[in-house]
């Protein structure tokens, strides 16, 4: 293989357990998908919380600083899960990184004996719908005009549930 091809081969990326070095490049990643965003103080503030767990999707065929392509944050507490929040760096948008994320904080979840796994997504946004339905989760509430868009329009949050069971 020439050099440049070496250099130039894309990312590829493995999923890992989020510890808290991981937290500025979540916190770098939550900044470009959130506002407002989570710094990594405020996920520090989560994430050593027994209950709370997350996975980064991060480079494994990295020459140097491996890149964060994304990561997730969840907790688990008497037999329920939820997923505190989800985010993919846009540059990987739509390579299988949100679904690997999600299928580990499942398996995660149902390693620490939750039944149910729930989350609340703005009913406008297309892709994390799409992605918690691809995953057999379903609506089971909504909370209308929970969510303020940027043109000042209120949209509600839809409640999702994935029995685990
Ligand atoms: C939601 C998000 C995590 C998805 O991550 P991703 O890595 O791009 O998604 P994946 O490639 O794993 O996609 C898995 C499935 O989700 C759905 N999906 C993802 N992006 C989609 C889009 N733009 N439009 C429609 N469906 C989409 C599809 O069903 C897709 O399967 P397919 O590619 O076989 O059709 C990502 O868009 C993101 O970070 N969004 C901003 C933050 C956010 O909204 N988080 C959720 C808050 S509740």
């Amino acid at each position: 293989m020439a050099l440049t091809d070496y250099f130039a081969r894309k990312p590829e990326f493995d999923i890992f357990p989020l510890e808290a070095a991981d937290l500025p490049q979540a916190a770098a990643i939550h900044e470009l998908r959130f506002t407002p965003c989570w710094s990594d103080g405020e996920l520090h503030a989560l994430l050593v919380q027994d209950t709370v767990f997350g996975f980064i999707a991060r480079q494994s065929n990295a020459l140097t600083r491996p890149i964060t392509g994304g990561f997730v944050l969840a907790r688990v507490a008497a037999g329920e899960a939820e997923i505190l929040t989800i985010g993919v760096d846009p540059k990987f948008a739509r390579l299988g990184l949100g679904w690997r994320l999600m299928r580990a904080a499942i398996r995660e979840a149902r390693d620490q004996a939750a039944e149910t796994v729930f989350l609340e997504v703005d009913e406008t946004n297309i892709a994390a719908v799409g992605l918690y339905r691809k995953l057999g989760f379903a609506k089971v509430g909504e909370r209308r005009a929970y969510y303020q868009g940027v043109n000042g329009a209120k949209t509600a949050a839809l409640v999702m549930r994935l029995d685990l069971g």
